[in-house]
C-alpha cells in the first residue's frame, strides 16, 4: 500500500473478529517496528507480544476493562528500556530518549499492521505498575503504549481532524 493510503486508512478499531493474524504478517509488523529511528540507534525498548490468555486476561482490569484486550488476535507492549538510553544520555536519556524510542517504534508498528490490512487500536489508558507487575518487567522498564492488532468485526469508522490552522503555526 503507498504511504499516504496508509495513513489515510488507519483508524481505530475496537470490536475485532477472532480471525487470527498471520505469521507473516506478524514477522513484517514487528520488523517494520524496528526500522523505527532512536536516539544513537539504541533501541532502548522491547516489545512484548503477549500470547497467554491467562496474561491477557490479567491485562483487562489493568487496561481499564477495555473488553477488547481478551479476544483480539495479537497484544503488543511496547515497553521504554530507561537504562539503556541513561547508560549513552544521562537524564534526558532516561526521561525522555527511551520513551520516545519505545513510542515511534509503536507508531511504525500501528502504520505497519495497516499496510498489512490489519487493524488496531493503540492503548494508552492502563495501570503502568500493574502491566509492568503482569509481565514481570524490571524497574527500569515502563510501558508505554499497547496494541490491540486483528482484523475488525465491522465497519471502520473514520474520525474528524482540528483543523489545521490551530495545529500549525508558522514563523
Ligand atoms: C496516546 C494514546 C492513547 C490512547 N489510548 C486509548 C485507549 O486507551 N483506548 C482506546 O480505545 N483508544 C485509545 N487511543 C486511540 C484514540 O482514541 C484514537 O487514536 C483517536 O480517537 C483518533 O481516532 P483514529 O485512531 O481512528 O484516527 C489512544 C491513542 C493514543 C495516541
Amino acid at each position: 500500500m503507498e504511504f499516504y493510503d496508509v495513513v489515510q486508512k488507519r483508524h481505530s478499531v475496537r470490536d475485532f473478529s477472532d480471525k487470527p493474524v498471520e505469521a507473516i504478517k506478524i514477522k513484517n509488523i514487528i520488523n517494520a517496528a524496528m526500522r523505527a529511528p532512536s536516539a544513537g540507534n539504541l533501541q532502548a525498548y522491547k516489545i512484548y507480544l503477549v500470547h497467554s490468555q491467562e496474561t491477557r486476561e490479567a491485562l483487562l482490569p489493568a487496561t481499564d476493562y477495555q473488553e477488547f484486550i481478551v479476544n483480539v488476535p495479537l497484544v503488543l507492549v511496547f515497553v521504554a528500556d530507561h537504562m539503556i538510553s541513561e547508560s549513552k544520555y544521562g537524564a534526558r536519556g532516561f526521561e525522555l530518549y527511551s520513551v520516545q524510542d519505545a513510542t515511534i517504534a509503536a507508531t511504525y508498528a500501528q502504520l505497519a499492521a495497516t499496510a498489512e490490512g490489519v487493524s488496531s487500536v493503540w492503548v494508552g489508558a492502563f495501570d503502568p505498575l500493574e502491566v509492568s507487575r503482569i509481565l514481570h518487567l524490571m524497574g527500569y522498564q515502563v510501558p508505554v503504549a499497547i496494541l490491540a492488532i486483528g482484523y475488525p468485526n465491522g465497519p471502520i469508522k473514520s474520525t474528524t481532524r482540528r483543523p489545521i490552522k490551530d495545529m500549525v503555526k508558522e514563523i
